[in-house]
Order: structure tokens, then sequence, then C-alpha cells
């Protein structure tokens, strides 16, 4: 943007408006549409109109805007670059569970982690691992394969790890780094994992549960766009999760940014997908282990 058209939010909105908000007009929904795939890589077609009414007219209406397209200009105009955190955080489907497809931890339980104590113990596997939730949302799925690695690569044998959570959305991020949710998630958990590594609230915390420290510790979370050239992360991981997020790419996307994290992967690295995203397209780079489950091909 030129130094001249520099705005702030607070010039172009008048918070705490009350004026009706116009209907988002397929133009305007295009020009949204294109501003959030350009950055996010996310792909919106007009399906989704109704989806970006739903989850930006309340916010556009408390900037005292009175159409989309006011927005738009608004977020574009915005150096700071908040306004346009705010669009992804209000536009990113954030669904997630612990233990979602089960069929994942169990794999990681019944044969990655038993052979990696097989290798740790005749010397050709050190005893530190290191994990990526690269889309983490509200932190389930990096707390899942935390309370995974506690409890199945003790510390006590030597086993050290590093799990990285990501995600674009700054919302999810701070909801999943203090590491509390409603105690109605608590069926998702097994129950041995529920009893050592989550506790009830009592008083004004009541109907919450939070991740014990040890767990909370565990894990290192930051800001990260999965549809920027270069990630920046540092070296190779042992298991990289990029699970429910790809659906939202165009497939053009969803190419660039897996041949990114294969690069990412260790030689025998695996790399785990939701369960709508098989990576057909991506044959001559990675072999399946699993229907989707992938690792490097030498
Ligand atoms: C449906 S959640 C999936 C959460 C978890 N991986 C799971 O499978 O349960 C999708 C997440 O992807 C994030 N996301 C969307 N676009 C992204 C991008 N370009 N870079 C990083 N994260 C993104 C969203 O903010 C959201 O938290």
């Amino acid at each position: 943007m030129r130094p001249d058209a520099a705005v702030s939010v607070a010039q172009l909105a008048q918070p705490g408006g009350s004026r009706r908000l116009r209907e988002l007009g397929a133009q305007e929904f295009r020009q949204l549409a294109t501003l959030i795939h350009d950055v996010a890589g996310i792909s919106l077609n007009e399906s989704k109109r109704a989806l970006m009414v739903r989850r930006l007219s309340s916010h556009v209406q408390s900037l005292g805007l009175t159409s989309f397209g006011d927005y738009h200009d608004l977020v574009r105009a915005d150096d700071s670059g908040q306004e346009l955190v705010q669009l992804l955080d209000l536009i990113a489907t954030n669904e997630t569970h612990f233990f979602r497809e089960p069929a994942h931890f169990d794999y990681l339980e019944r044969e990655v982690f038993p052979r990696w104590q097989a290798e740790a113990r005749e010397g050709t596997r050190q005893r530190h691992v290191r994990i990526w939730s690269a889309a983490c949302s509200t932190g389930q799925e990096p707390y899942t394969l935390g309370m995974l690695l506690l409890a199945n690569l003790p510390a006590s044998e030597g086993w050290t790890f590093e799990l990285l959570a990501t995600d674009i959305s700054t919302q999810a991020l701070d909801a999943a780094a203090h590491g509390t949710w409603s105690v109605d998630k608590a069926k998702e958990i097994p129950t041995p994992y529920l009893k050592r590594f989550l506790r009830r609230g009592t008083g004004p915390q009541v109907g919450v549960m939070r991740a014990v420290q040890e767990l909370r510790d565990a894990i290192t979370f930051r800001r990260l766009n999965l549809n920027e050239d270069a990630l920046d992360v540092i070296g190779s991981f042992d298991i990289v999760f990029c699970r429910n997020v790809l659906i939202y790419f165009t497939q053009a996307g969803r190419a660039q940014v897996i041949e990114k994290l294969t690069q990412r992967l260790t030689p025998d690295g695996l790399l785990f997908v939701g369960h709508a995203e098989s990576l057909h397209e991506h044959r001559t780079r990675l072999r399946a282990v699993l229907p989707t489950v992938y690792t490097r091909l030498p």
C-alpha cells in the first residue's frame, strides 16, 4: 500500500454505530472472497455467501459500517493488518475435537511409538521427537498428541519431545494456549487420559476443565499461515498433522501446502491429513501407509 493511503481502522470505522447493514452483493462477496483466498488460501465459492453474511455481519455493524464493500475497503486500507487477522478469525472454520479421527491416534499408539521404542533400544533412533500440528484450531489436536506422547514416550525412559501447534486464527490460538474447555468435551477423551491430564474447575470455574500444567507446558503455540510462501518453522518433523484445513483450499493451493509440509518431514516422518483430504495427486512424492497417513518416497 502507498504511504499516503495509510489509514487506521479508527479513521474509517465508527464503532458502535447501529445503522442498517446493506445486503452482501455478488461483487462485494467476490472482493472479500478474493482477499481471503489470496491471503489464507481458503477458497469460498458463491454457495458460501450466506456463511459470510452470518460470520461477518455483527462485526461489520460493530464498526459502524453499512456495507460489506466498505468493510472490504477498510480491511485493505488498514496498515496494521489487525483487521485482516480479525476477518480471517471470523471466516475460518474452527471445529475440532479431542481424539478426532481416532484411527490416527490408534496407529501412533499401536505401531509408531512401539517401533520408535524398539529403534531407540537398538540405538538406531534418538529419544527426541518433533511433532507439528499445523492447523491446531482451539488445541484439541495438539493436546491429544501431547497426552499420547507423555503417556507413551516417558521422560523417565529418556524421551523428550517438541510439540509445535500453529494456526492462522489468533482467537483459536489464544483459546488453545489457555488449555480450558467446557466439561462437555470430557466425553471425547478416554478415561485414563482424562484422569491423568485434565482437571475439573470448581467455584467460579465449575463447568470447565483445564489441561494440567505438564501438558500445557509441553506445547508451543504460534500463529502461522500455511499459505505463506516460506513456512517459518525450523528443522524437520517426525510427525506433521495437517487435518481438516486443506479441504478449504483450491487443488493448486493444497498442492503447494503439501509440498512445503513434505519438505519438513524427516526421511521416515509421517504426514497425517483429514479423512476427506487423501492426496492422490501427490503419489510421486508420498506413499500412503494408511489411507490418510503418508511418508516421503526416497
Ligand atoms: C476445521 S479446523 C481443523 C482443526 C484440527 N486440525 C482438526 O482436524 O480437528 C481448521 C483450522 O485451520 C485453520 N486455517 C485455515 N486456513 C489456514 C491457513 N491458511 N493457515 C493456517 N491455518 C489455517 C483455521 O483457523 C482452523 O483453526
